[in-house]
């Protein structure tokens, strides 16, 4: 049985006096019967780590680097997101693809060093409007999965986030029939790579436009393990009533 997990993207969002979402959230589910992962920017990592200690909710960074250490200026490593108090990371966010070029391969090298340090790797996919209307979901989401995912992960290690680029930020989100389609989709794949113990018990959250409004249908949709959820998470009153639609 999968556990649900809620997970809240903050992107470049937040400055200390966010912190204060955090233990809102905290005290409006003391025992939540789902995972709860906020990932909030690199500088408010060990602030948040240390704000969440004494509750159910887990910390998670947004990216990490594939080396271990070095001359990388500006970059974060795998040991340093633990070393802060995360214990996840999100990965391949289609941000990251389009603003830094990041390509399956790199996806790939990041996840396994963070697979290696003990990170829960969030491995995001999805694809863009034109590949959607063109019909060329299922093939970006089979190249993206065999490009990405790296041959070590279990379902302790690996949660998979399908966020079509169009529905992120933007108010617009896939049928529920799309959705399914895709999480089906992917869920024969991992069990067809890894087999049918690891590809069964991997999570799938669906991310883009997730709102209180309609977390609740979108969690309704077999394979949908919970929601990689950006602005609605900048908030406690807005990503409280997600998590409980869990
Ligand atoms: O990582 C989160 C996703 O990009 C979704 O963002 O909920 O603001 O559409 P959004």
């Amino acid at each position: 049985m999968r556990r649900k997990l809620a997970a809240g993207n903050w992107k470049m969002n937040g400055t200390s006096a966010a912190l204060a979402e955090l233990n809102t959230l905290a005290s409006i589910h003391p025992t939540p019967d789902v995972d709860i992962l906020i990932c909030p920017p690199a500088p408010l990592l060990s602030r948040a780590a240390d704000a969440t200690a004494q509750s159910q909710i887990t910390i998670g960074g947004q990216d990490c680097h594939a080396a271990v250490s070095g001359a990388h200026t500006g970059d974060t490593s795998a040991d340093m997101l633990l070393d802060a108090g995360a214990t996840a990371v999100i990965l391949g966010h289609s941000e990251r693809r389009e603003d830094h070029d990041e390509r399956n391969e790199d996806v790939r090298a990041k996840a396994r060093t963070a697979m290696n340090a003990g990170l829960v790797t969030v491995i995001c996919l999805g694809e863009s409007l034109a590949q959607r209307v063109a019909a060329n979901t299922l093939d970006i989401i089979a190249g993206q999965m065999s490009g990405s995912i790296p041959d070590q992960a279990t379902g302790e290690n690996l949660v998979i986030a399908y966020e079509p680029i169009w529905a992120i930020g933007t108010g617009m989100v896939p049928t529920l029939e799309q959705i399914a389609e895709v999480h089906d989709f992917i869920r024969v794949r991992l069990e067809r790579r890894f087999g049918e113990g690891v590809g069964r018990s991997v999570r799938l959250l669906y991310g883009g436009s997730v709102k209180p409004s309609n977390a609740a249908e979108i969690f309704a949709v077999p394979n949908v393990d919970g929601a990689l959820v950006g602005g609605a998470s900048l908030k406690a009153a807005d990503f409280s009533p997600i998590i409980t639609a869990l």
